[in-house]
């Protein structure tokens, strides 16, 4: 059996120890982020999946703006482990977010009436899948990532701020860069066996 995938799905983790470092110059990271997003399937093709590649000051503007939005719920009492999560983001190499395409969701539901309940979710599954192939190529680049979902709490900063089109509804933000410690913490499993079961006589 081949198993190159199989192992590099097992060196992906979510990484919260991230430095100011990327293994990647600006243009490789983006050949990254745009290959896998290319290349993830979609539901009927919808390439419905967007992404935006944060670093730099852009990075830590992002990181602003789940603190600014946060202040405003969290007691000020309450605050400091939130501030220390965001601080931790922030310290990051970059921030991809990812948005999906909802004027192309709303295109399907209009032009395939029958799926209209379940074109939503296969959004967010498609979306889920760029992420994970995204995840899965930084860690074989060397780089960590963790996967936050500050939305909706962002977007309308986000859209502001970024320039985003309205119609890309954000679903998920993912900062990473160089791990500070070489291995990633231990991690629990449920018995596979009671996961995953076979029938094929
Ligand atoms: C759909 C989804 C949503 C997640 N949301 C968050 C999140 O909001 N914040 C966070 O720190 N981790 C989040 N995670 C990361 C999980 O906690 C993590 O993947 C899980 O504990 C397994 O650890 P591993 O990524 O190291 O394999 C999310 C993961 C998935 C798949």
């Amino acid at each position: 059996m081949k198993h190159a995938f199989l192992d590099l799905i097992q060196e992906r983790r979510t990484r919260y120890d991230l430095t100011n470092k990327s293994t990647l110059s600006k243009e490789g990271l983006m050949e990254l982020v745009q290959t896998a997003v290319k290349h993830t399937p979609s539901a009927f093709n919808s390439q419905s999946a967007r992404a935006l590649v944060l670093c730099g000051d852009k990075h830590r503007q992002f990181w602003q703006i789940a603190r600014h939005e946060l202040a405003q719920i969290v007691p000020a009492d309450k605050f400091g482990p939130t501030e220390e999560k965001l601080a931790a983001f922030s310290a990051a190499y970059g921030t991809i977010l990812f948005f999906e395409d909802w004027s192309i969701i709303e295109g399907l539901q209009h032009q395939f009436p029958t799926y209209k309940d379940h074109f939503p979710f296969w959004a967010y599954q498609g979306n889920a899948m760029a992420e994970f192939a995204v995840w899965s190529a930084l860690a074989e680049n060397g780089m960590g990532a963790s996967l936050q979902h500050y939305n909706p709490l962002v977007d309308l900063e986000v859209h502001q701020q970024f320039h985003v089109p309205l119609n890309w509804k954000l679903i998920a933000q993912m900062p990473f860069g160089v791990p500070l410690h070489k291995e990633a913490p231990d991690k629990t499993f449920v018995p596979i066996e009671e996961r995953v079961k076979m029938a094929c006589h």
